[in-house]
C-alpha cells in the first residue's frame, strides 16, 4: 500500500525561524528556513507520507492579510482537487494561525484532511518544537480518520478543530488550547487518538468559497473608562462591520452601547463577542452575539457572511448561530 500523498505548503513563522543563540526563544527572525530545510530537519517525515513540498510564502504571521488567506485557500483548493493528493499540511506562524485556520475551515471545499502546524521555538533553539510538531501534523493528515473534520491544528501533541482553537499563551510550547471544547484528538508516538468531531458545519457544508469577497470589518474592545470616539470613527475607515470585544457577556457601558447602536442604526453590522477568552455571548440585547467565537474568529465569519450577502442583524445572527 503506497504512503498517502500530502501537499506541504510552507508559509513562514517561528517553525521556520532562526536565531543566533541556542537559548534564544524570543530573539530570532521568523520565516527564514525554506521548506526543503524544514523537511530535512524532520526525520521520519518520509516514512509517514509522500510529500510534495512548496514554499508558498515566507512571512511572520502578524503580517498575514485577508488577501493572503484568499490566495492560500485558492492554492490549497487546487491541491485538494487533485485526485493524486490525499491531504495537505500548512506550516504557519502561530500568532495569527487561528484566524487563517478558521477562514480555511469555512471556505475550502473538500473532505480531505488539512492540517495547520507551527512552533513556539525557532529551529535554532535547544528543544525546538517544530520538527516533532511537523511530523505529528503529517501523521494526522495521513490518517484516514482526519477526513471530514474540517481544518485541523496540530501543536504540542494535540489536534484542535479550527473553530475552537486559539493561541492562549505568548511563549510556551503548550500555547494552544480550545477553552470551550478541548482538543479533537491526541497524537503521540506516531499514533492518533480521536476524541471528538466538530459540531458546526464547515468546508463543503458552508456557502463560502475562496472567491467569496471579504468585506472590511474592524475590532474594538470595551474597557473601563473607554471613550466612544473610536466607535464613532469606524464608518470613516470604510469598514462595513464592527466586532465588539466587550467585557463578560460582550457587554458595553451605557455610552459605548449607545454608540454601538448608532453604528447599527447607520447600517453597519455590529457583533458582540467576549474579551474573556471563553464562554458564550448570548443574543440577549439588540446587537447580535457571536456565541463561542473569539473576536478574531468572529471577524473572519462576519467578513465572509457580509461578503456572501448577509444583510441585517437577523441574517448576521443566523450566520453566527450556524457556523
Ligand atoms: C509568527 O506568527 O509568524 C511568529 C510567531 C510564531 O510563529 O510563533
Amino acid at each position: 500500500m503506497p504512503l498517502p500523498h500530502l501537499c506541504l505548503l510552507a508559509t513562514g513563522g517561528t517553525i521556520a525561524g532562526a536565531g543566533v543563540e541556542p537559548q534564544s526563544v524570543e530573539a530570532y527572525t521568523a520565516g527564514v528556513l525554506d521548506v526543503a530545510a524544514l523537511c530535512a530537519q524532520t526525520p521520519g517525515l518520509d516514512q509517514v507520507a509522500r510529500i510534495s513540498a512548496e514554499q508558498f510564502a515566507s512571512i511572520d504571521s502578524k503580517d498575514a492579510t485577508p488577501a493572503f488567506w484568499q490566495s492560500l485557500a485558492s492554492r490549497l483548493q487546487q491541491a485538494l482537487d487533485d485526485p493524486q493528493v490525499d491531504g495537505a499540511v500548512v506550516t504557519h506562524g502561530t500568532d495569527t494561525l487561528e484566524e487563517t485556520a478558521y477562514y480555511l475551515h469555512l471556505v475550502l471545499k473538500s473532505d480531505k484532511p488539512v492540517v495547520l502546524v507551527g512552533a513556539m521555538r525557532p529551529s535554532t533553539a535547544l528543544s525546538a518544537d517544530g520538527p516533532l510538531n511537523l511530523l505529528d501534523a503529517a501523521t494526522v493528515a495521513a490518517t484516514s480518520g482526519a477526513a471530514g473534520r474540517g481544518v485541523l491544528v496540530v501543536l504540542n501533541h494535540q489536534v484542535f478543530g479550527a473553530r475552537e482553537v486559539g493561541k492562549v499563551n505568548a511563549n510556551r510550547p503548550d500555547a494552544f488550547a480550545a477553552p470551550n471544547a478541548g482538543p479533537l484528538g491526541l497524537v503521540q508516538d506516531g499514533r492518533v487518538t480521536w476524541l471528538a468531531r466538530p459540531e458546526r458545519p464547515h468546508t463543503r457544508a458552508t456557502p463560502f468559497t475562496p472567491a467569496t469577497p471579504l468585506v472590511p470589518v474592524e475590532i474594538l474592545a470595551g474597557y473601563a473608562g473607554a471613550s466612544t470616539a473610536l466607535i464613532d470613527a469606524v464608518p470613516a475607515t470604510g469598514a462595513r462591520g464592527l466586532v465588539w470585544a466587550g467585557p463578560g457577556n460582550g457587554s458595553a457601558s451605557a455610552e459605548a452601547m449607545a454608540a454601538l447602536e448608532r453604528l447599527a442604526g447607520a447600517g453597519l453590522a455590529v457583533v458582540r463577542t467576549s474579551r474573556t477568552g471563553s464562554g458564550r455571548v448570548t443574543a440577549a440585547c439588540s446587537l447580535p452575539g457571536a456565541g463561542t467565537l473569539s473576536p478574531w474568529k468572529a471577524r473572519v465569519l462576519l467578513m465572509l457572511a457580509l461578503g456572501a450577502g448577509a444583510s441585517g442583524p437577523e441574517a448576521v445572527q443566523a450566520a453566527f448561530d450556524t457556523y
